[in-house]
């Protein structure tokens, strides 16, 4: 790729490296977020209830086929919430590198100015002086979202090099929920564990039983 005066802007292998990067990063972190909340799902009746319900509203608010609106999305509050408790417990991305851009002191140790840092978001969020109880599955820790303190809810990164795709990332998410949960049941079937790798993804691939729901309205 080159500027209008013919200097080289970007080379081809960085062009393919920038696609790359943003099919896997588009793609499996999604992936990643849908499957862990339909595992939970399956696995948790009173979520899965109030996820329903939500999406049952907003499902009886339309004529068959009629898309969903931006109006709906923001109607969407708890199945998000269950979504960011989620990323909280199961965030697809582990860490990510940073710089330090000048002598930091944490902890009571120097990081010298330069000096690469890999941050872990598994130990902010289980952090139990952020979020009590860590272990336990609680979507209205995010009722009020901006009461957390700035850098500790963190799956999408933060700072100048936040993820670009968590618009996209939360628009896709609910409305695959919401298709989901309307229109089919799920049970699981297989043990339930899952593995990094480096993305958390079930063992066995998360095998489901899946019918189509008879609508109640
Ligand atoms: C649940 C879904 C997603 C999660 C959890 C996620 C998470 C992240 C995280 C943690 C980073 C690093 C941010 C940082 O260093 O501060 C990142 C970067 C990035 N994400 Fe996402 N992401 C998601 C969805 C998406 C989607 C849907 C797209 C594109 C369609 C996307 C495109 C990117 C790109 C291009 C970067 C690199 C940005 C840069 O280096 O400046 N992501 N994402």
């Amino acid at each position: 790729m080159r500027d209008e005066e013919g200097n080289e802007v970007m080379s081809e292998k960085e062009i393919i490296h920038n696609v790359m990067l943003v099919m896997v990063a588009g793609h499996d972190t999604s992936s990643v977020l849908i499957t862990f909340i339909l595992r939970l799902l399956a696995n948790e009746p009173s979520v899965y209830e109030g996820v329903l319900q939500e999406q049952e509203e907003i499902a009886k608010s339309k004529v068959l086929g009629e898309a969903l609106t931006w109006e709906d999305l923001a109607k969407m509050k708890y199945t998000w919430r269950v979504a960011n408790e989620t990323l909280r417990m199961f965030p697809p991305i582990f860490g990510g590198f940073r710089k330090a851009l000048k002598d930091i002191e944490y902890g009571g140790y120097i990081i010298p100015k330069g000096w690469q840092i890999f941050w872990v978001t598994a130990m902010t969020h289980m952090d139990k002086s952020i979020f009590p109880e860590p272990h336990k599955f609680d979507p209205s820790r995010f009722e009020n979202q901006s009461c957390l303190p700035p850098y500790c809810f963190i799956p999408f990164g933060g700072g100048q090099r936040i993820c670009p795709g968590y618009e996209f990332a939360r628009i896709e998410t609910l409305v695959a929920i919401h298709y989901l949960v309307t229109g089919f049941t799920w049970k699981l079937c297989a043990d339930d564990f899952f593995m990094r790798d480096p993305m958390p993804i079930p063992t066995q691939g998360l095998p489901l039983q899946i019918c189509p729901r008879k609508l109640s309205y």
